[in-house]
């Protein structure tokens, strides 16, 4: 089992996961910075592993706390103390020493780990890319290369944003690489050259067969190890482009067949999401020669209409455009679309690299699950940085060591025999009531406004103490999951209600 998480995100209160971290700095004894960079991406055994053994904050007047950039609003003596105390004992293992278990492939070349960047602003430059290598990426899906002129929109960015500036969605009007073919095969050429052992995704789109068929002999010619075709950018200033493509299977599987002519190296598909389902364009894909598929890309969006101006965000001179929506928010239909492609028996063989929505292991474990044979992040680079490859490794080489899972290869598509397209396979006979813990509720109450007028009105509030109705609870869970304290638990057994 893996453990539940003893401090949450919202126990670090103020931390912004500074660069060059001033708490770091001021210890003598450890990196708090990197802990508690640790403990937010989901990490926390291998941050409460890397607090040295003799409780080194015990004679300690916390430095570290005093050099913050909030100044003392950063409780990173009793998280340390936290992790030393309560997590050390729970963690089953040591921090594993090797990486050998996250070694995988795309169409058999050898990837490192599953982790790539996905294409985008952060693969975009000669210099971005050796970074995130250097950082420990796998590889790298270069920005589209195209031989349009690209003249981008300023701003070009939107988000909803959750606590402390973090970002939940992220909404971009971004189109495709502003650099020449010529210049975009140059940086390929010196990145196969310069590091030979990451993996070069080429991402393209053509205008007509020719185009696409040239574009993907180019990125072999110049030492791509695959190519990946965009299907599906919703920003595009022209019809017939990008996901106006990725909706008809027709052109997929033409321009698929075109981009295979002028490549022997192996080419995914690109799709969109914005379409009810992804088969039809998968199955095309197949059809014209495709060897595996990668997906989502971001899904068309409206945010922030501002009630002064009346114009959604990014304002641009006074207007703005439908644009792409990505981030943790679209994880949930990102894992839809993965599992649909991992069911269908058609696509099986084909790589499917997963994204959309990925800023943790745990993320990425679950587009694994669903199918996925490698995965590729753009918003969570943006926002927090190549740093992040750190804990997206060792979280999961961690879990797998943990649970005695020799590859990561060995649990691709491990749950989607769980997951069905319908309900009408899920069992309705019996009802798994809440239980309350006591000890941690507080009394707010929260379960029972929630249980009344959005539920079945089975809590009893009564001198600040939720008190089940069992009569009335038919186990929808809303309590749960309302919980601030996170008081509330699935019980023990279940109730057979025939
Ligand atoms: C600013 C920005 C630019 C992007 N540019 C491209 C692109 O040029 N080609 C492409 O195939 N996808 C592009 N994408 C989509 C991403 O590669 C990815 O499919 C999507 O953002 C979902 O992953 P994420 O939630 O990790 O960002 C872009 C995304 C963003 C946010």
């Amino acid at each position: 089992m893996i453990a539940k998480r003893i401090i949450r995100r919202s126990d670090m209160i103020s931390c912004l996961l500074c660069k060059d971290a001033p708490c770091s700095a001021a210890c003598p004894k450890m990196e708090p910075g990197d802990i508690l960079r640790h403990v937010w991406f989901d990490n926390e055994d291998i941050a409460a592993l890397s607090v040295p053994q003799e409780s080194p904050c015990s004679d300690c007047d916390a430095p570290c706390e005093k050099v913050c950039v909030r100044s003392g609003e950063v409780p990173v003596r009793k998280l340390m103390e936290k992790l030393e105390k309560e997590v050390i004992p729970m963690a089953e293992i040591d921090t594993p020493s090797e990486e050998e278990r996250l070694k995988c492939d795309i169409c058999g070349i050898p990837l490192e780990n599953p982790f790539m960047l996905s294409s985008s602003v952060v693969a975009s430059t000669y210099d971005m890319c050796a970074r995130a290598f250097e950082a420990g990426w796998a590889g790298a899906c270069f920005k589209t290369i195209c031989s349009m002129d690209i003249r981008e929109a300023s701003p070009r960015f939107s988000a909803i944003n959750g606590d402390n500036g973090t970002i939940a969605g992220f909404k971009n009007i971004e189109q495709l690489s502003d650099h020449s073919v010529d210049e975009n095969m140059e940086i390929i050429r010196r990145l196969k050259k310069n590091y030979p052992t990451k993996f070069i995704l080429a991402s393209i789109m053509g205008q007509d067969e020719n185009e696409w068929e040239e574009l993907a002999r180019l990125c072999e010619e110049n030492g791509a190890d695959a190519v990946e075709l965009n299907f599906s950018c919703p920003n595009m200033m022209e019809e017939g482009l990008g996901s106006d493509i990725g909706q008809i299977p027709k052109l997929v599987e033409r321009y698929t067949r075109a981009a295979k002519r002028g490549a022997r190296i192996p080419v995914l598909a690109k799709l969109t999401p914005n379409v009810a389902n992804m088969s039809p364009a998968a199955e095309a894909a197949l059809r014209g020669g495709a060897d595996g598929l990668a997906a989502i890309n971001t899904i068309k969006s409206v945010i922030g209409v501002n009630p002064d101006t009346f114009v959604s965000s990014p304002d641009v001179n006074g207007r703005s455009a439908i644009g792409g929506y990505s981030g943790n928010a679209v994880k949930p239909i990102a894992l839809r679309f993965i599992s649909e492609l991992g069911r269908n028996p058609v696509l099986q063989g084909m790589h499917i690299s997963g994204m959309g929505g990925i800023e943790t292991w745990r993320d990425a474990l679950e587009f694994i699950l669903m199918g996925a044979g490698s995965v590729q992040i753009t918003t969570a680079v943006m926002q927090y940085g190549y740093r992040i490859i750190d804990d997206l490794k060792s979280g999961l080489n961690y879990y797998l060591t943990q649970r005695g899972i020799g590859s990561v290869k060995d649990i691709i598509g491990a749950g989607l025999e769980l997951v069905s397209a319908t309900t009408d396979v899920l069992e309705r006979d019996t009802v798994l009531f809440p239980a309350f813990d006591y000890d941690k509720c507080v009394g707010c109450g929260r379960c029972a406004i929630s249980c009344e007028d959005g539920g079945h009105q089975a809590i009893i509030f009564e001198e600040r103490k939720p008190k089940l109705d069992g009569k009335k609870c038919v186990g929808c869970h809303l309590c749960l999951l309302v919980c601030p304290m996170e008081a509330i638990s699935p019980a023990k057994k279940r109730i057979d209600r025939r």
